[in-house]
């Protein structure tokens, strides 16, 4: 029963201190977060306020300097380096602000490659057929053979957002996915991502500097200055 599972992630009283200079530079303090498997929230807050540093941590891409990490059941704290990447394979699609496809491979290929990383049981041919799929549920069935070069903004977010769901992890974390994109085309990759994490039943983890998007989440928290405030979101 859905209820009765614990949280996709808690994170516990949460600090990330870099040493810059030889000085303690404080990004997070005691940040604790608790979301719900299937659940959306958004992340809002000024720049340089540590948005993109959490994310990192829930990751598992950093370390967090004191407390506690939980993600899927995994404790982020105590996993060494090699199952932090199968914790990443498994359980976790990325959509970066920037795309960050590979240029040299195909559309296709470049959601292949992730789903045959996340997934090296799977053949060839079914690593095709579900990486055309998942292109095919961002609208992009004619561009496959595309490289990144070809493909124009909102294109290669819409492969970057089938690239970070086609494993079906149960995590979607995204940085600014519609940042580089028009007011049209972010909007276009806001409904198809909502859309396809509903549908999946991902829990998504989305930093954005609009507020409309925002207002769309099922919580808005706000980092201000390394510390994580819940908002309540009047609709
Ligand atoms: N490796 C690092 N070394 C030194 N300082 C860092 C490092 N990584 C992040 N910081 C600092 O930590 C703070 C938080 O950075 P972060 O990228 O998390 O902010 P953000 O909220 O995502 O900002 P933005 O909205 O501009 O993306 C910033 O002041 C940044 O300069
Ligand atoms: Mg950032």
């Amino acid at each position: 029963m859905q209820e009765a599972r614990s949280p996709l992630i808690v994170a516990d009283n949460v600090d990330y201190t870099l040493n810059v200079a030889g000085r303690p530079l404080h990004i997070l303090r005691k940040v604790s977060l608790s979301v719900a498997r299937s659940e959306v929230v958004a992340i809002v807050g000024p720049s340089g306020s540590g948005k993109t540093s959490l994310l990192m941590l829930l990751a598992g891409l950093e370390q967090a300097t004191s407390g506690k990490i939980r993600v899927n059941d995994h404790d982020l704290t105590a996993l060494d380096e090699d199952d932090l990447a199968r914790f990443r394979r498994r359980t976790l699609g990325i959509v970066f602000q920037s795309f960050h496809l590979i240029p040299s491979l195909t559309a296709l290929d470049n959601v292949g490659l992730a789903l045959e990383i996340a997934r090296p049981e799977l053949s060839m041919a079914q690593v095709r057929e579900r990486a055309a799929r998942a292109l095919d549920a961002v609208g992009l069935s004619g561009r496959l053979d595309h490289r990144p070069t070809a493909l124009s903004g909102g294109e290669q977010q819409r492969v970057g957002l089938a690239r970070a769901i086609v494993a079906e992890p149960p995590l979607l974390l995204a940085d600014e996915p519609t940042g580089n994109l028009d007011q049209k085309t972010g909007a276009a990759i806001a409904d198809l991502m909502f859309g396809l994490t509903r549908d999946l039943g991902t829990a998504l983890v989305m930093i954005t500097h609009d507020p409309k998007l925002a207002a769309r989440a099922d919580r808005m928290l706000t980092m201000t200055q390394g510390e994580l405030s819940e908002t309540l979101v009047t609709t």
